[in-house]
């Protein structure tokens, strides 16, 4: 992708994010990918122990990056945090001008945060989600796709329905996600209308991230049907198929109406013992389809190698 109005809003060389990732988004993968020319995204809970207090953690991590890069860089907000008010407020104080909402309706904190001087992308999965996202003032949006990992819209729409019809329906800048790892998906999404894509999976599975070897080396050896979507209709979240995945998927783990019930099964305290202890037994790995065009472990330099030359052949071969 060329210069677009993503990458020239943001200030970044490549239209490139790293999602912001529940306890692996450390400072040095963060600090990787801005310093790749990318947008490296921070995530209140990267690189702590669970049980902190997460406004200290916030202000903490934040100097940490910005000791290891003087690019741009973003924080990752999960909108029904319930000290939102206050990490919102310790990002505005260490000067972050980057937010990235998740998880909650953009109606309540867009104000706050653009009142703070920062750019707010807000993630969708549904057209629907995308213009109510527009009418709150938002910047951009990220269309996420049902084959990313994690947690995935109720309505189960892929990547490459859901990009062009919400590039079709709102005038702010649409990023891609979910399926994307390499230049094939990246030129991928640039036909389907996006001006930029957000990554999760693939930075996982870099020598910069803190994840655990045991996840990295799972992801690597994942197939085309590693993972599997668990959490019943309302919730449906993509993990790879491993240990408690397994009996998941085998008892067929419905978490309901209930968000409580999901938080307990598949929120992200089930998550840190996989992450960050390979313990697939008691935790789950948030992996998305795309981890069986993951065959190696890189450096964030390499992703980005891959990418900016890959796309050129790519394009070469198609004009
Ligand atoms: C390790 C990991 C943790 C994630 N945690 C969350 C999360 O807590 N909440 C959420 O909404 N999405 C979460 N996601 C989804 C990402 O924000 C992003 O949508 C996804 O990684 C994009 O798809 P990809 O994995 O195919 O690149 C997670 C993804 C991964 C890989």
């Amino acid at each position: 992708m060329k210069r677009t109005p993503v990458s020239t809003a943001l200030g970044i060389s490549y239209p490139v994010l790293q999602a912001g990732l529940p306890w692996v988004s450390n400072p040095e993968l963060v600090a990787a990918v801005s310093n790749a020319g990318g947008l490296g995204v921070l995530h209140p809970t990267s690189g702590f122990e669970p049980g902190g207090d997460p406004v200290a953690d916030l202000h903490a991590v934040v100097r940490h990056v910005q000791r290891l890069t003087q690019k741009p860089f973003g924080v990752s907000f999960h909108l029904p945090h319930p000290q939102i008010e206050q990490l919102i407020e310790a990002a505005a104080q260490e000067g972050i001008n980057i937010a990235i909402t998740y998880g909650g309706s953009p109606a309540l904190y867009t104000g706050a945060l653009k009142d703070h001087g920062m750019t707010v992308i807000h993630q969708i999965t549904t057209v629907r989600h995308a213009r109510g996202a527009e009418a709150q003032g938002v910047d951009m949006v990220i269309a996420e796709g049902f084959e990313g990992g994690g947690l995935r819209g109720a309505d189960k729409v892929s990547t490459m329905v859901l990009v062009p019809q919400v590039v079709g329906s709102i005038a702010i800048p649409v990023i891609a996600s979910g399926g994307i790892v390499d230049s094939r998906g990246y030129v991928a999404a640039a036909a389907l209308g996006a001006m930029g894509v957000q990554m999760g999976s693939r930075f996982v599975a870099t020598k910069e991230c803190i994840s655990h070897q045991i996840y990295k080396t799972a992801m690597v050896a994942a197939i085309d049907s590693g993972t599997v979507v668990v959490g019943g209709d309302k919730w449906p979240t993509r993990i790879l198929k491993q240990g408690l995945a397994m009996q998941m998927k085998e008892s067929g783990l419905d978490s309901g109406d209930d968000p409580a019930a999901w938080e307990q099964e598949l929120g992200i305290d089930r998550t840190r013992a996989a992450f960050i202890d390979g313990d697939f037994e008691s935790g789950i790995a948030y992996t998305g389809a795309g981890a069986g065009l993951i065959s190696e472990i890189l450096t964030v330099q390499e992703v980005f190698k891959d990418l900016v030359d890959g796309s050129h052949s790519l394009a070469r071969k198609l004009v």
